[in-house]
């Protein structure tokens, strides 16, 4: 059988809670198509730093870059919230996506039928939803130099960062979603405050200098403040959106909403062709407010196990297996609180992971 290693780095907060059921439906539908795994579960975060001292334990590091693909949770908690940087859980994340050079980061957005009722937008607008932002992970204001803290001519105190992209890193970027449109409906959005910002300036001319490669790729631009009204406004107009990466942080938080959830959300981080293993992961935190509860929503981190199979392990018929299980169990009328509306069943995180189980052993074809 084919066989593959996966790091699984569970985390903080309702972390471990999403990871568990997402290893139990990786595990599953991965057997039913001839696939085996070698897990290795590894600390990341206020995890490891309450174990460790440090919130990327180079053992944590290197289990990962040596594996197939990487399942991530998510990390950080109140607990941590005021560490210096260097001992920050979210500073691993960071430093965990430049290691692994991972600077693609696909975040589909679509609304299933069976929870247009949960969107806060009115049903004809969410109704249909299809989108794909395709986040810019290891560049811009998260990593721009200079940064830090200081004083000012004053001697007042002050906080800094820099936005800064090279052209390269956006030509990369670029040409990935522009792809991945070609395979969509062919319409990519770039967003940019190339009004203001030198950044988005070149970001602006390099995608548009980069279009001329993707001739049957209608390409728009619009300034992030706009493509936040237009996101709610009118969805169904977007079809792949690219762009840097704290917008693509702020809209795919954003666009979660039409779906119903943030715990409905998915991602993958992919980089170079055969560059090493890419990193899956839901887009939302650790949820420290319900962590412990059995309320959190697995649909997310077992939808990141999909795009795991499909697009870290080319396995397409385990992601639809996955995939079908998911709609399946909406179908069943399962639901977490987060996308509970009247008429369906609220349950907890681990029985909509063993309803998955058993839609994953049916295998309803998706529709
Ligand atoms: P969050 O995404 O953790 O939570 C925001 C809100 O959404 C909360 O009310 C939470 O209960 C709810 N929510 C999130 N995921 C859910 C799920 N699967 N099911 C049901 N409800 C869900 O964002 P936050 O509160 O701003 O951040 C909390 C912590 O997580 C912070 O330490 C932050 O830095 C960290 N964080 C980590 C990641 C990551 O690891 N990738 C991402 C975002 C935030
Ligand atoms: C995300 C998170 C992270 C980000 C934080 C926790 C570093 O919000 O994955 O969306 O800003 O990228
Ligand atoms: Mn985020």
């Amino acid at each position: 059988p084919r066989s593959y290693t996966i790091t699984l780095l569970p985390g903080d907060g309702i972390g471990p809670e999403v990871i568990s059921v997402a290893k139990d439906v990786l595990l599953l539908a991965g057997s039913l198509e001839g696939i085996k795994y070698e897990f290795r579960e590894r600390l990341m975060g206020g995890a490891a730093l309450d174990a460790t001292g440090v919130p990327l334990p180079d053992e944590t590091l290197s289990a990962a870059k040596q594996s197939d693909a990487v399942l991530l949770g998510a990390v950080g908690g109140y607990k941590w919230d005021n560490n210096e940087k260097h001992l920050k859980p979210e500073t691993a994340l960071l430093r965990l996506r430049e290691e692994l050079k991972v600077f693609a980061n696909l975040r589909p957005a679509s609304v299933f039928p069976q929870l247009v009722d949960a969107s806060t937008l009115k049903r004809e607008i969410a109704e249909g939803v299809d989108l794909m932002v395709v986040r810019e992970l290891t560049g811009g204001i998260y990593f721009g130099k200079p940064r830090g803290f200081g004083t000012n001519e004053n001697g007042e105190e002050i906080g800094f960062n820099t936005e800064l992209y090279s052209a390269p890193e956006i030509d990369r970027i670029a040409h990935a979603a522009f792809k991945i449109a070609q395979k969509r409906r062919r319409k990519l959005c770039s967003v940019d405050k190339a009004n203001v910002l030198e950044a988005s300036m070149l970001w602006r001319k390099r995608v548009l200098a980069i279009a001329q490669e993707y001739p049957d790729v209608e390409l728009s631009n619009m300034y992030v403040d706009n493509a936040s009204m237009q996101l709610i406004r009118d969805p169904k107009q977007f079809d792949t959106i690219v762009t840097n990466n704290i917008f693509g942080d702020i809209l795919s938080d954003e666009a979660s909403m039409i779906t119903g959830s943030i715990g409905m959300l998915p991602s993958a981080s992919l980089g170079a062709p055969a560059s090493g293993p890419g990193l899956f992961e839901p887009i939302h935190g650790s949820a420290p407010d319900i962590a412990g509860q059995d309320k959190a929503n697995p649909f997310a981190t077992v939808l990141s196990a999909a795009m795991l199979l499909r697009y870290g392990l080319g396995e397409e018929k385990a992601a639809q297996r996955i995939e079908n299980a998911v709609l399946d169990t909406l179908n069943r009328g399962f639901r977490t609180g987060d996308i509970y509306s009247a008429g369906t069943k609220l349950v907890g995180c681990k029985e909509v992971g063993e309803e998955l189980m058993k839609s994953v052993e049916s295998n309803v074809p998706a529709g």
